[in-house]
């Protein structure tokens, strides 16, 4: 995929890119967690009911998201930033996923939309924070050193809005390519970005292993996982 320095490329990765790094997509895994629906623990009504429940599941993920390692999809979009970012500076990368495996494959020009597992905010004072620990015991739940209200993870979980759109969309509309590598198109207003760039006619290009739900909307789709397409995507 030629780049000229005109160009601006908008990346939006999902769950897939982290796949090969041994994190479980939502849909492919059959979304079973301790035998609930990924549905059932990422809700405000699932954070009503059973908090504990949802910090038990955060904190399994916590642990395997620290297990994990960035794989060569991550390095490469890394790499890509850092050459366009040197050329014209023109690069943004907006991920759905939680996990920190873009950063710590070295991104900086980065935007967690659905939020990031290792940050926990105030239900009231609702000033994220860095928070590494595991909160699974249900007796000591973690509450805010400044008002005492509950901690809850600064995920976005279904229902609620995802981060900073309008940043998203100032983007979108700046970019002359979108890349999209690895969610399955089903969840808006995520899977909605390739309408808009569509209706812009700026070249869409899809990675992964199987046709999205939106594919009809791209105007290139290279199958294949994102760890053998990537690293060759942009010489
Ligand atoms: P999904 O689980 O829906 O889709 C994962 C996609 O990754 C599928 O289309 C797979 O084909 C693809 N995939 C699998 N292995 C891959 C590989 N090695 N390389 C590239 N692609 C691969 O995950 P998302 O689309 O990310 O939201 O899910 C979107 C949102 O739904 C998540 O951010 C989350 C979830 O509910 C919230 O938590 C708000
Ligand atoms: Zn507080």
């Amino acid at each position: 995929m030629l780049l000229t320095p005109h160009d601006r490329l908008f990346v939006l990765t999902g769950a897939g890119i982290s796949a090969e790094s041994g994190l479980a997509t939502f849909r492919g895994s059959g979304g079973l967690w301790d035998g609930h629906r990924v549905e059932e623990v990422a809700t405000p009504e699932a954070w009503e009911i059973n908090p504990a429940l949802v910090w038990r599941f955060y904190s399994q993920r916590r642990r395997d998201a620290l297990d994990a390692r960035p794989n060569a999809a991550h390095f490469a979009l890394a790499q890509i930033e850092q050459r366009l970012m040197q050329e014209s500076g023109n690069f943004y990368l907006c991920t759905q996923n939680v996990d920190d495996l873009h950063e710590r494959a070295g991104s900086h020009r980065l935007h967690h939309m659905h939020g990031s597992l290792f940050e926990s905010r105030c239900v009231r004072c609702e000033q994220p924070f860095p928070d590494r620990a595991f909160h699974e015991d249900a007796d000591c739940l973690p509450r805010c050193g400044i008002c005492g209200s509950h901690v809850r993870p600064h995920i976005v979980w279904f229902g609620e809005m995802p981060l900073d759109m309008d940043a998203i969309y100032r983007e979108l509309n700046l970019a002359t390519v979108l890349l999209v590598v690895g969610t399955s198109g089903s969840v808006y207003p995520a899977a909605g970005l390739v309408h808009l760039a569509r209706a812009r006619n700026i070249r869409t290009v899809y990675v992964g292993p199987e046709e999205p739900q939106n594919a009809d909307a791209f105007s290139e789709i290279v199958l294949g996982p994102a760890t053998q397409v990537l690293p060759s995507l942009f010489s």
